[in-house]
């Protein structure tokens, strides 16, 4: 095999820990940077910090090629491309917080033999800012598509990878282009702000098909639709598709919230009023909050009322909390003087000092024990696999509130309780299932 180019990654978070692992798997030598020394140092006994699957055994299989450390001038003296993974979290005004990205470009050498290849989410005019700061810095705009709790899979067959480089920096987005090239994905070669701006718009674009469908949902609800059968004929149209059209509680996530209104920001500033993206956010915070007043439709006053969140993570095979609707819920509900326990498979570490107040149960019985109301809040597959009969027993109310339109409302009403969907009621949703399966 002919030697592959060695890579530098620095942030060894989602994001670059991935990037590091998959490059390592496809034979590159990687040298992964954080300023995080304890992370550095699970990692180096070969102990991710981050629950994403495959992850581990990626990082175990290729331990011989993955260098983790503190110092980015180790990255630097072995690697002529350095990927920036670092996060890029909202600040109070919902700009994104470049400080990160700033402290890895001041310890760049503009030696004209290294480029610094951005993977964080920046807005778009970074890279024309960092090549104006920094004289003789090769960038290369090159931004991250995956997906948690699919990451590994996303990056090695990507849909396309997008790779921007201004006239001058030929050669770093010729190297970057080369290193995905196995991988099979289109390549879409733009200069530096447009690839910027295709990062944003997608997520955004992402974002603004879940609260469409949302919106929907909530207008079915009045007008006695089911949102799955809607979603289900509007996403045979190809030329509307049929993925991000699933109803719920609202998007949450590291990216999605912090995308959007960096966009809506950047947008701002420069003096547009970017409407869309207002409506986008807004939709999203409302949807959360209606399933209090599904709560209260049918408990009433909810002071007093112990209800179970199935789930905490901010999806399923992740133990990612960050902008969870479960920390809306949560809060909103302890507001009402409601009693929330929780239950998530993997994030009740992440979810202890988050959700203050939230009694963290160890399985979704315990959770589920003498409550008044549950809601489905992440759809983890063993949620669709509860007894639900026992469940009927345990709780001392009978609603379920289906957060993702997750279960089988047919068994969960066939054991005594009440299912509430989001855009279905309950017997909508049953003649849906069976409309769907007589379809095939
Ligand atoms: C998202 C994008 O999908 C990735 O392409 C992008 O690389 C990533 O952000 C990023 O910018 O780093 P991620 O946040 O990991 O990935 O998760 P998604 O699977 O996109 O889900 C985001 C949120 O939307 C979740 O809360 C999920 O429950 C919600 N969602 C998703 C819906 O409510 N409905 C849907 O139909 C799809």
């Amino acid at each position: 095999m002919a030697e592959r180019e060695p890579i530098g990654v620095v942030g060894v978070g989602w994001v670059g820990l991935v990037t590091a692992a998959c490059f390592a798997e496809l034979g590159h030598r990687v040298h992964a940077v954080d300023i995080d020394a304890a992370k550095v140092e699970a990692l180096r006994a070969g102990r991710p910090t981050i629950h994403e699957p495959g992850l581990d055994d990626l990082v175990e299989r290729n331990r011989e090629r993955l260098a983790f450390t503190t110092e980015i001038g180790e990255a630097l003296d072995a690697a002529r491309l350095l990927f920036c993974c670092v996060d890029t979290p909202p600040t109070h005004s919902g700009d994104a917080d470049l400080s990160r990205v700033r402290a890895v470009v001041d310890r760049f050498r503009g030696d004209g033999g290294h480029a610094l290849v951005m993977k964080s989410t920046v807005p778009a005019g970074t890279g024309a800012a960092i090549r104006r700061d920094v004289e003789g810095i090769a960038y290369v705009s090159c931004p991250e598509f995956l997906k948690e709790g699919s990451a590994i899979e996303d990056f090695m067959h990507p849909d396309r990878v997008v790779v921007g480089g201004d006239p001058g920096d030929g050669w770093a987005s010729d190297a970057v282009a080369e290193l995905y090239a196995p991988l099979g994905g289109e390549i879409v070669r733009t200069d530096v702000a447009s690839a910027e701006m295709v990062k944003l718009a997608s997520n955004a674009f992402l974002a603004t098909k879940i609260s469409f469908i949302n919106e929907i949902a909530n207008v079915c609800e009045e007008v006695g639709a089911d949102v799955t059968e809607v979603a289900r004929g509007m996403g045979l149209d190809e030329r509307i598709g049929s993925s991000f059209l699933r109803a719920g509680i609202g998007y949450g996530g590291s990216c999605f919230p912090k995308d959007v209104s960096a966009l809506k920001q950047l947008a701002g500033n420069t003096g547009y009023h970017f409407q869309l993206l207002t409506a986008v956010i807004e939709v999203n915070e409302l949807q959360k909050r209606r399933v209090i007043g599904k709560l209260k439709e049918h408990l009433g006053p909810l002071a007093g009322k112990r209800v179970a969140l199935l789930g905490l993570a901010f999806k399923p095979d992740t133990d990612d909390m960050r902008e969870a609707s479960s920390l809306v819920l949560a809060a909103r509900l302890q507001g009402e003087g409601a009693i929330v326990a929780g239950y998530d498979p993997v994030a009740r570490g992440r979810a202890a000092d988050l959700l203050p107040g939230v009694e963290l149960c160890g399985s979704a019985a315990e959770a589920l024990e003498g409550a008044h109301a549950a809601i489905l809040v992440t759809e983890w597959p063993e949620f669709a696999e509860l007894d639900w009969a026992g469940v009927r027993e345990a709780m001392a109310g009978p609603l379920i509130v289906d957060g993702r339109n997750f279960l089988d409302p047919r068994k969960v009403s066939a054991a005594g309780l009440v299912y509430e969907g989001i855009g279905r009621s309950e017997a909508r949703a049953g003649a849906a299932v069976e409309a769907a399966q007589r379809g095939g």
